[in-house]
């Protein structure tokens, strides 16, 4: 689904990216992490044709993005920005939704029930401004017009930002169910326990390069390469590793406090 090869960009001389190759399939879920201006925005920006690398070459569903018009891209890459307002444009959400989706499709019927279907996915308020309403809710509303469409590729920077924890697993579920039925999922973020909890791979970018690429129980329990990146693992990770042999493999609450009973069962 997404091939980098020998990939940098500079923004005006300035070099942000300098070599990196990755592969992703489709139907993974990866998570980008790194300190603040590693260049995770500028790299997902390159995954929908809007940054074009200035070496190297990126290949995103098939298409070479330097040559593909954007609009070829935008109808198979769903991207979330890490300031939703940059994408609300009309004054209800009844009215953005169907922005996109009178934009890449004819058929009403399918506009209607895609319409109804993310309304009720989303719990949204049709008549709702979304130029009014809170942070949370500005964020869902750029998300639903995404999710909408049903992207092959949707890459989300950022996209708990702003939300409550409700607000928050409710959206990363509805992500998630989008991957399940296919979709790839590229998502940067700085919520280590969310990076845990949704993503099956992280990447750490950090000084141009990819550091680090496995799952999250890899990468995550990488102290020294996360400090090196400004970046903390999970709480119960910490706690995991400091308390050492026999806890060292715990990534969760639920596991940490399922081995505790345990233990204390075994006494
Ligand atoms: N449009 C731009 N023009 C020039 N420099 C930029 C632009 N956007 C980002 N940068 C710079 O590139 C670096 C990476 O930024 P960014 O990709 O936003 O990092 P991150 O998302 O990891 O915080 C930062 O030093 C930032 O100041
Ligand atoms: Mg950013």
């Amino acid at each position: 689904m997404i091939h980098l090869n020998g990939v940098h960009f500079s923004y005006e001389g300035r070099e942000v990216l300098s070599g990196i190759d990755l592969d992703i399939a489709s139907g993974e879920f990866v998570a980008l992490i790194g300190p603040n201006g590693a260049g995770k925005s500028t790299f997902s920006k390159l995954l929908n044709g809007l940054n074009k690398p200035t070496q190297g070459t990126v290949t995103v569903a098939g298409l070479d993005t330097k040559k593909a018009r954007t609009s070829a891209l935008a109808r198979k890459v769903g991207f979330l920005f890490q300031n939703p307002d940059r994408q609300l444009c009309r004054s209800t959400v009844r009215d953005e939704l169907l922005f996109g989706l009178e934009l890449c499709l004819t058929d009403k019927a399918d506009i209607q029930a895609r319409l109804d279907k993310t309304l009720a996915d989303f719990h949204l308020d049709p008549a709702l401004n979304p130029l009014t309403a809170s942070r949370g809710e500005r964020q869902r509303v750029a998300l639903a017009s995404l999710m909408a469409l049903t992207p092959q590729l949707l890459i989300l920077d950022e996209p708990t930002t702003g939300l409550d924890w409700r607000e928050c697993m409710h959206t990363m579920e509805l992500v998630t169910a989008l991957n399940r039925q296919g979709a790839t999922v590229f998502m940067v973020s700085h919520d280590m326990e969310v990076v845990r909890d949704f993503a099956q791979r992280v990447l750490v970018l950090n000084k141009g390069r990819l550091a680090a690429d496995g799952t999250p129980h890899e990468v995550l329990r990488r102290t020294e390469l996360l400090s090196d990146a400004a970046l903390l693992p999970p709480q119960i990770m910490q706690l995991s590793l400091s308390l050492g042999a026999n806890y060292d493999d715990i990534d969760t609450c639920e596991e940490m406090t399922e081995s505790l009973i345990r233990r204390r069962l075994e006494k």
